[in-house]
């Protein structure tokens, strides 16, 4: 059997086992960005290889594609699992630079990212790609984790409803009842990496919308979507957001490069009658 499928079934019977207990499970995931080198990535991995962490924390990390077979090698599977930061919308081929979903499989990963604001803003991946490839993603067995959100224009405009919806409707519409199998981070594009952060009752409200347009097809009716948070998560905010109604987890960026910190957060949504 391989990792990721022993991976696969050691997440399962852990979910249900906290389902049994009237606990939910809680994702903390690290969006390195195009951030560390080879031996700063050792160091981290090794580091939080040793850390204790309880079984409801789901720990994924995103580290660029050269660094993915460390984490192969070092991480221990029943408490860190890891993926890629973006995925191929195609199998393979002519296609110079992509990385196909097959690959990622192969370097063991159990997610990928798709259409962080960054890609969307600086290599104009529209939804329809994201949809793809998120789409693409799920055909290999690797959970997509597909990033929406708005700008600032459009959060102050009041359109933004209408924007996380379009996200959400471009995946729903290639991905259909496998919709239910991805995760959706909802980072607001004015928060990331800027130190803004939405209030707590913006999140909860934010929140409760993205899930009432996800319940809202009814051909996937009843299953539990996981929604993340993401934009400028630190160790001084994530105690505050952590219990928000719909709030399934982090996405977190600047806060996860120094493993310290990265932590820090763990320990503190570790502690008891956070969640
Ligand atoms: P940030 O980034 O935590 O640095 O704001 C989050 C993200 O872009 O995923």
């Amino acid at each position: 059997m391989e990792r990721r499928e022993i991976e696969q079934l050691v997440r399962t019977h852990m979910k249900q086992k906290l389902e049994a207990e009237g606990k939910r499970e809680y994702i903390i995931a690290a969006n390195w960005k195009m951030n560390m080198s080879a031996k700063e990535t050792r160091s981290f991995l090794k580091e939080l290889s040793d850390t204790n962490i309880p079984e409801y924390l789901n720990i994924i990390l995103f580290p660029p594609f050269p660094y993915l077979p460390a984490a192969q090698k070092m991480l221990r599977y029943e408490a860190v699992t890891y993926g890629a930061q973006d995925v191929a919308e195609k199998d393979k081929g002519a296609y110079t630079g992509e990385v196909s979903a097959a690959m990622l499989a192969d370097c063991g990963c159990s997610y990928t990212l798709t259409g962080h604001s960054e890609r969307r803003a600086y290599y104009g991946e529209t939804s329809d790609i994201v949809a793809r490839k998120a789409s693409k993603a799920l055909e290999y067995g690797i959970v997509p984790v597909i990033c929406i959100g708005e700008t600032l224009e459009e959060r102050r405009s009041g359109a933004y409803k209408e924007v996380l919806k379009g996200q959400i409707d471009a995946a729903e519409k290639v991905c259909q009842e496998k919709l239910a199998q991805c995760i959706i981070a909802y980072e607001p594009v004015w928060a990331i990496g800027t130190g803004v952060i939405p209030t707590t009752k913006e999140i909860g409200e934010t929140h409760r919308y993205i899930h009432d347009v996800l319940a809202s097809y009814d051909k996937h009716a009843g299953p539990e979507f996981r929604i993340l948070y993401g934009g400028s998560v630190n160790e001084n905010n994530v105690r505050d957001i952590a219990p928000v109604p719909f709030v399934d987890g982090f996405l977190i960026g600047g806060a996860s490069l120094k493993v310290e910190s990265f932590k820090n957060i763990i320990k503190l949504l570790s502690l008891d009658g956070c969640l």
